[in-house]
């Protein structure tokens, strides 16, 4: 999705390219104030539309980087209906149904803010008029369940909170829950409640947590998040550096969590939480293992191919990995990674 796409759609024209910057640093001021301001933006058109230019455009690439990591879930989502919670201009509806080439059944997204539903309506219209997508403004006028249900939060748990997440989740009785949500601390320490009433309620964590446990960030002054390295078209690269905004290196917290009605044999597995700056003689890595414990690792160069070490330096947060242990050390253990390097 380019600017040039979604320009004639935008709800408000902007005269110039700098007027477009500055609402989008008022946009991004808005975002790092406290959660009792954080919907200053929703009834302002101006402010919608730079969301709808910047955000939809930096943000849409991100589901296809995400399902990287959830690869072995796709047809999950093509046997299922989806419905995106706070659906904002439309973002993920649009990339979601992209990604899948629109051989998925409707795709319904719900959005409470008058004005950036009808942002969403109006990108709709201009540019996916002939798919199948039903933009409402709450969770009642979605038709009954008639297949196994996905419900996704994009950066909108954010926005809503735990107690207005649980209650979509109440409602619309989901099977599988996805988020796509901010990798940012606050976000976290929140999410982590949240992902202990799932568990309670009979969901299973199938991503990023190798097991169910308590999380061995939750007395810590740190939180678990994924990062994705992003490619943009050029003209919205162009706008992520005359607004001063790095959206290439995002943060950000994905969680996948399945109930029991959907069968899916969960992998054993280690997932890497933190990557630190690669040494002479290796990488180092915190992991969180299969009884969700923290353990801090190096892997030795000296043990791969340079065409190998290339590949794991390329390696981030988010991933999953086995390996074998070579040697433990008080501070750390050196390890061996199993199977093929990619
Ligand atoms: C930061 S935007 C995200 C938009 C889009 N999902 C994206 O990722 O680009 C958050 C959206 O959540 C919506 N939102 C906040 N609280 C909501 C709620 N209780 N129900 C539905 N939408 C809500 C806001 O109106 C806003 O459009």
């Amino acid at each position: 999705m380019n600017i040039t796409d979604i320009k004639p759609y935008l709800l408000h024209q902007f005269r110039s390219e700098s007027e477009l910057v500055k609402s989008i640093n008022t946009l991004s001021d808005n975002f790092t104030k406290n959660r009792e301001e954080i919907e200053d933006y929703h009834n302002d058109e101006k402010l919608i539309s730079a969301y709808a230019a910047f955000y939809l455009t930096t943000n849409y690439p991100k589901f296809s980087y995400c399902m990287d990591y959830l690869k072995e879930y796709e047809d999950i989502f093509k046997e299922s209906e989806i419905i995106d919670i706070g659906v904002g201009p439309g973002t993920f509806v649009f990339s979601i149904g992209d990604y899948f080439n629109w051989e998925v059944g409707t795709i319904y997204g719900i959005e409470t803010s008058h004005l950036m539903k009808k942002q969403a309506v109006k990108i709709k219209e201009g540019l996916y008029s002939d798919r199948d997508i039903e933009l409402v403004s709450k969770s009642s006028l979605i038709p009954k369940k008639t297949k196994q249900r996905i419900v996704i939060f994009t950066h909108s748990l954010n926005e809503m909170g735990n107690k207005a997440a649980l209650k979509y989740i109440e409602d619309l009785d989901p099977d599988i829950i996805l988020f796509i949500e901010p990798g940012t601390k606050p976000l976290f320490k929140e999410y982590l409640v949240l992902r202990d009433e799932l568990i309670k309620d009979g969901f299973d964590c199938h991503y990023p947590c190798p097991s169910n446990d308590t999380c061995p960030m939750h007395d810590k002054d740190d939180w678990c998040h994924q990062y994705i390295k992003v490619k943009h078209e050029l003209e919205v690269s162009r706008l992520t550096q005359l607004a001063h905004k790095n959206r290439k290196w995002m943060p950000l917290t994905l969680g996948l969590y399945l109930n029991d009605k959907i069968k899916f044999d969960k992998k054993s597995f280690a997932r890497i939480i933190r990557t630190y700056p690669d040494t002479k003689y290796g990488f180092k890595w915190d992991l969180c293992n299969q009884k969700n414990e923290l353990i801090t690792v190096e892997v030795l160069k000296r043990d791969y191919t340079k065409k190998e070490n290339k590949l794991i330096a390329d390696f981030l947060a988010g991933r999953e990995i086995s390996f074998t242990v070579t040697k433990k050390l008080d501070a750390y253990w050196r390890i061996k990674i199993e199977g093929e390097i990619e």
